[in-house]
């Protein structure tokens, strides 16, 4: 019998604290017109002192229980992705378990950079599919803002902080995921990293002196690879779940830089009205942008049940990959 793991339940939530470009002239040598034409960002969310990845995670997951109907205790497994949880350990996924009181639930978190939304669907999927969970919620979350170098432009005005979450139901109808697609590239993964705070540089005064614990990209590079492996992956689902794509509803594509998003799109022929944007709002908000997306379309006015989503993400690693999902 073929399960597959349907989507009964959306949230997210974003910081109530909005940083605009204007603030950003304040603070580094940059500009309005800058970051809008070269990446298409207005504002951001910023998480205050007190709020952590488990914060907007727990939030986000109880939107979508209670979308969904679903009791806490009726969960199986709770996956959340994320590179900025409260701290090394434990998990933000055990820290959202305490929080909602998910008792029956086993906990763990994925890094895999913006990617870790899709690797968390393609885990979930085959632990829906072998039986193993019937019940699954997955969360994306980051705090980049906390992780982010405020003297360094070349990365400062890129990100923002958010959560969103999906409940999944295992169901005999072929519907929610329909296919997941993963990749990666280790070799190049000096380009986008966070150096310091692991075994290869433990936190001290050198190490911050060295401003080790801020995330470092090479944005230009990381940008060609990026535009290369979205259209890469999006063509492999498409080809995979044997979906022509004329038959997708919206493109629902991590946001990370909307010439990114164009180029993809432009790359999959699809129109601009088909495809999900919202990086003006939250920048980029890495794991989460494509929950919170999956989030405001589900709640918004041209959703339809059953509407066919194509997910693709790029990320630090490298990591990329794709999904096809019914909403
Ligand atoms: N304001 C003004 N000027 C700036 C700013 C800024 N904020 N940032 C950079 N510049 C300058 C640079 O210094 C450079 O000046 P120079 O020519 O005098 O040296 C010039 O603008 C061009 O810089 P580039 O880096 O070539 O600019 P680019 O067009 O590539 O845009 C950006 C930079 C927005 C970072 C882009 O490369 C990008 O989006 N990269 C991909 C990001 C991505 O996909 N990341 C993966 C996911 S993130 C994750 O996993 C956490």
């Amino acid at each position: 019998m073929t399960l597959y793991p349907e989507i009964i339940g959306t949230g997210s939530a974003v910081p109530e604290k909005v940083l605009t470009n204007s603030d950003l002239e304040k603070m580094v040598d940059t500009s309005d017109q800058w970051i809008v034409e070269r990446t298409g960002i207005k504002e951001r969310r910023i998480a205050d002192e007190k709020t952590t990845a488990s914060t907007l995670a727990t939030q986000a997951a109880w939107k979508a229980l209670n979308a969904a109907g679903i009791k806490p205790e009726q969960i199986d497994v709770i996956l959340v992705a994320t590179v900025t949880g409260d701290m090394p350990f434990p998990s933000a996924a055990c820290m959202v378990q305490k929080n909602i009181g998910a008792i029956n639930a086993s906990a763990l978190d994925l890094g895999a950079g913006c990617t870790g939304f899709i690797y968390g669907l393609k885990v979930a999927e085959a632990m829906i599919k072998s039986e193993q969970a019937k019940i699954i919620l997955l969360i994306g979350v980051e705090i980049l803002t906390k992780i982010t170098d405020w003297t360094d432009r070349n990365t400062c005005v890129l990100f923002g902080d958010g959560a969103g979450a999906v409940l999944l139901k295992a169901t005999k109808e072929k519907k929610g995921i329909l296919g997941t697609y993963l990749a990666a590239d280790g070799r190049l993964g000096d380009m986008l990293m966070m150096p310091g705070g692991g075994s290869l540089h433990p936190a001290s005064h050198e190490s911050v002196d060295k401003r080790l614990h801020y995330l470092k990209m090479e944005g230009n590079g990381v940008f060609k690879i990026a535009v290369e492996m979205m259209e890469d992956a999006s063509l492999k689902i498409l080809e995979q779940t044997k979906i022509n794509p004329s038959e997708i509803d919206i493109l629902v594509p991590h946001q990370a830089n909307l010439r990114i998003i164009t180029a993809t799109a432009k790359r999959l022929k699809l129109p601009m009205e088909k495809v999900y944007v919202n990086i003006d709002r939250y920048g980029n908000t890495s794991s989460a942008s494509i929950p919170i997306g999956i989030d405001e379309i589900r709640n918004g006015d041209k959703y339809k049940p059953g509407m066919k989503l194509l997910l693709v993400a790029f990320g630090a690693g490298f990591t990329w990959g794709s999904a096809v999902v019914t909403l």
